[in-house]
């Protein structure tokens, strides 16, 4: 199977995995890239058993509407039971890296309001350690020089993604060269440092499930 098609399975086995957890009045929470663009693909089949979702970005706002299922403001619900998102990595631990798409600081708000985080994910993004994808650190604008020389102080090689403005109006600085052999500390002390608004770390708090596309089948790692 191509990478495109073990997306395909996750995303179809996450829509299994939920629908046990659908009821009329389900918060769905969901996240950004291509494998959860696949999901919500997916989910649309199942509209009609629950209540809508929460996004953790504009575009899969725009995906989910024009799917026709609602999407509300985070601020308007009081919880989700479930939040469903890709990675760009993930260790044993199912400690992450996130960000690839830029939607690091929303998926992260959303990961912490929910339940339970399903993170749907190809083999390849399966590392031991964590770092050889370049770690995305969003800082506010005027920050962007400060906080890059602080990542190098931490032993990384920031590189400004340039041209890439996010949904919250920051610039995006992706760390090259970390090894995370320690990723809550790391994810601590990057978010200390003034004018990083989060990394895409998820660390503190990490996937509880994640649905793994390989050749031999989806796995469930927990
Ligand atoms: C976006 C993300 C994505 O979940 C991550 O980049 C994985 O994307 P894809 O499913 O396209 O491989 O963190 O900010």
């Amino acid at each position: 199977m191509t990478q495109d098609e073990l997306k395909k399975a996750v995303a179809q086995a996450a829509v299994e995995y939920i629908l046990p957890l659908l009821e009329e009045d389900t918060i769905v929470g969901i996240g950004t890239g291509s494998t959860a663009n696949l999901f919500i693909d997916e989910l649309a089949q199942h509209k009609h058993l629950f209540d809508g979702t929460v996004a953790s970005s504009d575009a899969s706002a725009e995906r989910l509407k024009g799917h026709g299922i609602p999407v509300y403001d985070l601020n308007s619900v009081a919880g989700m039971r479930v939040y469903i998102d890709g990675a760009d990595e993930s260790n044993h631990y199912l400690h992450l890296i996130k960000g690839g798409g830029a939607a690091l600081t929303r998926e992260k708000i959303v990961a912490a309001c929910a339940e339970e985080f399903v993170c749907i994910a190809d083999e390849s993004k399966l590392v031991n350690v964590l770092g050889d994808f370049p770690l995305p650190v969003e800082v506010i604008p005027m920050a962007r020089s400060y906080v890059a020389r602080e990542l190098v102080k931490l032993g990384g090689d920031p590189v400004y993604r340039e041209g890439v403005v996010t949904d919250n109006g920051n610039h995006i600085l992706d760390v090259y060269n970390l090894e995370i052999v320690d990723p809550i500390k790391l994810e601590n002390q990057i978010n200390s440092i003034v004018g990083v608004v989060t990394n895409g770390l998820f660390a503190s708090r990490p996937a509880d499930v994640l649905l793994l596309g390989t050749q031999e089948g989806v796995k469930t790692l927990k």
